[in-house]
């Protein structure tokens, strides 16, 4: 093997035995008769009661996935994860060993280990870490292929006092119900399978939404986080004590995009935004993680064309990449496919509100759509939609007027289907220094914290546009979630930061 040998990972298992090891020779590294070996034996024996006479070999060479697909098979292998299962009896254990890749069972015999080992093994606990060498066997049973362990050793073992804490009965008992329990427990859910396969879909949607700027020379721009001021109005900013005066955390990274659009013409981020939502819905989280580009030169329909690529580009990374992680959580494939495959429909606002009516929803004219009225527009929609043109007074201050109608403002939101609603905000930017004064005064906001972002528009403002995509809802809405706490390892909200 090319793993490493190093002191730091030894670790001490319940039934080690006090520092008297044949372990400690000259294999592991030791130079014989040195001085400091007599010096790294003491500070071994010293520690003994923490830490464990075996000298863990770091480094990993082979994962399930790869024996499950046959590349070990009648081979030895040393195999390193963590125990999902156990069962068998006093002769013969069968553990199910889970690493990131899959799950495999090994079949542990009391003949072929000894008591020592044996023992140890059977009274290991879920989620104990072991290392299993053994032989790979091909079988006709559930994942097709074994592992016939022949030694191995427990890494981090269990307390018994003290169980894996994620259990059917614990989760039935817990006091504020199951989703409580799972929340509280976190960090171990992140564990389980189903939140792994979440955490794979999220990876290649964070990988496409990379691959698809920077195939098209978009440059990755950063932006800070403390601001000054708001980019989508007052209500939903986070206020921060910043050495006696107040920040905030920003709610998009757009308003410093737009500072560099000149520098730099297409640029995308993927960065956390930041929003005060008291509300908690199946959609909202207080820190999100937010694509967002702009664009030089752009108009809505450009900036448009860029929303629909990137959400088909994502689909049909899923469908390349996770088809299998998607089965796993019960994802019809032909929705995804055809999330990819088709062009996204657009209309204009005054239409959806008509088509609201008519389906008798109590809807006015002017309003920003919530959830409630963006889950019956989606709900027969076969792909997404993209709904332009809102009252201008529904939107910010950066959106731009409509020429030809000045009651309107040239912007888009995207809308999932299946009921989800909007996954994308964005449009064509005001980019003359008065069209934009003239919105900042009309929304009433103060004009000094985007001194800099009027500058943009004083010295060479061209005609521009971009847009924020919610990266959490496009990884519910794919995925099938039914909240977006489900597809982010820790979630915020109103009522949680920890753990
Ligand atoms: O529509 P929004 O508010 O638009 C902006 O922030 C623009 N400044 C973006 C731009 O043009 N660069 O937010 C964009 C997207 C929404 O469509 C939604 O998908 C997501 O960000 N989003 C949230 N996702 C999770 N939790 C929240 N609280 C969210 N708020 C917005
Ligand atoms: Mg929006």
């Amino acid at each position: 093997s090319t793993g490493l040998l190093t002191r730091g990972s030894r670790v001490r298992t319940p039934s080690d035995p006090p520092c008297s090891s044949p372990f400690f020779g000259g294999e592991f590294g030791l130079i014989p008769g040195s001085n400091t070996n007599y010096l790294m034996l003491t500070l071994i024996c010293q520690c003994s009661h923490a830490q464990s006479r075996r000298l863990t070999r770091m480094g990993k060479d082979t994962w399930i996935s790869d024996i499950l697909a046959g590349e070990y098979d009648g081979q030895e292998v040393e195999l390193k994860g963590w125990i999902y299962r156990s069962r068998g009896s006093n002769k013969i254990r069968f553990i199910v060993v889970r690493d990131s890749t899959g799950n495999i069972q090994c079949v542990a015999k009391r003949e072929a280990l000894g008591d020592d080992f044996f023992d140890e093994l059977k009274s290991s606990l879920i989620e104990s870490s072991v290392i299993l060498k053994g032989i790979v066997e091909p079988t006709d049973r559930e994942h097709g292929h074994e592992l016939q362990v022949l030694s191995g050793e427990v890494v981090g073992s269990v307390n018994p006092e003290r169980p894996f804490p994620i259990t059917e009965s614990a989760m039935a008992e817990a006091d504020g119900g199951e989703t409580e329990f799972l929340l509280d427990n976190r960090h171990l859910y992140l564990r389980t399978s189903r939140m792994t396969t979440m955490l794979k879909i999220r990876s290649s949607v964070f990988g496409a939404v990379h691959s698809y700027f920077r195939d098209r020379q978009f440059i990755e721009y950063q932006a800070p986080n403390f601001v000054a001021g708001a980019v989508e109005g007052g209500s939903t900013l986070f206020e921060v004590p910043y050495f006696g005066r107040k920040a905030y955390l920003t709610q998009s990274w757009q308003l410093y995009a737009e500072a560099a659009m000149p520098a730099l013409e297409r640029l995308y981020t993927i960065a956390p935004s930041f929003r005060a939502e008291k509300s908690r819905t199946r959609r909202h989280l207080t820190e999100f993680w937010h694509a967002e580009m702009e664009i030089a030169w752009a108009s809505n329909n450009e900036v448009m064309k860029h929303g629909e690529g990137l959400v088909r580009h994502i689909a049909s990374t899923l469908l390349d990449e996770r088809s299998e992680e998607l089965s796993s959580l019960g994802r019809d494939l032909n929705l995804i496919s055809q999330y990819a495959d088709n062009p996204y429909p657009i209309i204009r606002y005054d239409e959806a509100i008509e088509t609201l009516q008519s389906k008798g929803v109590e809807v006015e004219w002017g309003q920003d759509l919530d959830y409630s009225k963006e889950k019956i527009l989606t709900a027969d929609f076969e792909v997404p939609h993209f709904l332009t043109h809102y009252p201008r007074i529904a939107k910010p201050f950066y959106h731009r007027p409509d020429p030809e109608d000045p009651k309107y403002v040239l912007c888009h939101d995207l809308l999932a289907p299946e009921g989800y609603g909007e996954i994308i905000g964005g449009g064509e930017r005001t980019w003359s220094e008065a069209e934009i004064l003239e919105r900042i005064d009309e929304e009433g906001t103060p004009r000094d914290p985007y001194e800099f972002y009027i500058d943009t528009r004083r010295y060479g403002g061209v005609p521009h546009g971009g847009f924020g995509m919610g990266v959490d809802r496009v990884c519910t809405w794919l995925s099938g979630a039914e909240h977006i706490r489900e597809v982010i390892p820790f979630p915020r909200d109103s009522r949680r930061v920890t753990p």
